[in-house]
């Protein structure tokens, strides 16, 4: 975990391109940094980004950023508003473009991508107005095809996009592209998924609002940036990173794509990033330090895993699942099994509400258990 003092040399970390590289991160097939929470990570991402705006100033070249919407880079916009306000950041040499739109939408909308962009972002720096490009939502529908090749035209003629910032879906998408979108997609419209308008529905106050199409940059286009971060949040974000990362690379979780880019880092925060192997199951790629907590974790995932109760766990069990060097610690699998029961079986008691002034170190807690008054509640299945 990045402390805060380490952020300091996050500009280091970020750029680190090799995934994978160390035993500990051998599953993995991105680039990712993990900070204790999500508010000092937008920070860092909002200084990469700052530092690329400067770099370009000192170079005289337009900045040429694609920009996300959704709750991910929140913090990233509220952080580049305050360099901006505190540190004299300046955004005239930067060109923006969206990844994404609802359609159809209008820009009022409160729902719009534009008016998310400009209430966080565009209204409180001196960006200049032409210089800020989102799918519009309000094109006639036969007009979409040629409105979705001149997006794709104009971020060419800019030579193309120096850094993509990104959010994920739980579907896996990155931008609005779903499951099913293909590695050379180009900016087009596409009809979201299920999930995708689900999550969204709240916003839209109900499902049946949230629009059914949206228009969006494709992977190809993304994947043309020559520097991507994708930003994730929170537990339910934590199997698609998992997918994203240490899965295989498939049109079904498209965020996968980005195992090809070479300059592509996740940021994540910890509850994004607890299914990862080495965060979620360490013992399988490096040496642990085992404290209670993680023997109790190891063992109970074992015997999960092996559909096996811990007294029958062996020697064996323990050596091909990564955990040998706890078997040492331990003396043996026999030592180890009585332990872990014991410790389970303590935590079951006849006194759900617990038992006042009971001394129940030991199990049995007696010979003879005192009788008791039991109701079982059963529902019977409903005959057809
Ligand atoms: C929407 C956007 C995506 C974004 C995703 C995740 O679907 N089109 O670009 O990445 O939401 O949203 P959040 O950051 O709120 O989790």
């Amino acid at each position: 975990m990045l402390i805060e003092a380490e952020i300091l040399s996050m500009k280091v970390k970020l750029k680190h391109k090799e995934a994978g590289i160390f035993e500990e991160t051998r599953f993995e097939k991105i680039h990712n940094v993990i900070f204790k929470n999500s508010d000092l990570a937008s920070v860092a991402v909002a200084n990469e980004i700052a530092d690329l705006i400067r770099q370009k100033q000192s170079d005289k070249k337009t900045c040429v950023l694609g920009l996300a919407t959704g709750s991910s880079p929140i913090k990233v916009y509220e952080e580049l508003v305050r360099l901006h306000h505190e540190e004299g950041l300046s955004f005239q040499n930067v060109v923006t473009f969206n990844l994404d739109e609802y359609y159809p939408m209008d820009k009022d909308n409160t729902q719009s991508y534009w008016y998310f962009m400009h209430e966080h972002l565009f209204d409180h720096i001196d960006i200049l107005p032409e210089n800020i490009n989102i799918p519009d939502g309000s094109v006639k529908t036969d007009e979409v095809h040629q409105f979705c090749i001149d997006y794709e035209l104009k971020i060419k003629e800019f030579g193309g996009l120096d850094f993509q910032l990104l959010g994920i879906g739980r579907t896996g998408h990155i931008g609005f592209n779903e499951p099913g979108s293909h590695f050379n997609s180009g900016t087009r419209n596409i009809t979201l998924d299920h999930i995708t308008r689900m999550d969204a529905s709240s916003a839209f106050l109900g499902l049946d609002h949230v629009p059914r199409v949206a228009i969006t940059m494709g992977i190809s286009t993304i994947r043309k940036a020559k520097r991507i971060v994708l930003m994730a949040w929170g537990v339910n974000k934590g199997s698609v990173i998992k997918d994203t990362i240490e899965g295989e690379v498939s049109s079904e979780v498209p965020a996968t794509y980005l195992q090809h880019h070479n300059n592509v880092t996740f940021v994540l925060d910890e509850g994004a990033s607890n299914k990862l192997t080495r965060i979620n199951t360490p013992w399988l790629v490096k040496n642990c330090i085992w404290d209670d907590e993680l023997t109790s974790k190891a063992v109970v995932w074992l015997s999960e895993l092996l559909g096996k109760s811990v007294l029958k766990l062996t020697d064996k069990d323990y050596n091909n699942h990564g955990m040998s060097s706890l078997l040492v610690e331990q003396g043996s699998a026999y030592n180890l099994n009585i332990k872990m029961f014991n410790k389970l079986q303590h935590t079951i008691t006849g006194w759900p509400g617990g038992k006042p002034n009971a001394d129940d170190t030991n199990r049995p807690e007696r010979n003879s258990p005192a009788v008791k008054r039991v109701i079982i509640l059963a529902r019977t299945p409903m005959m057809m």
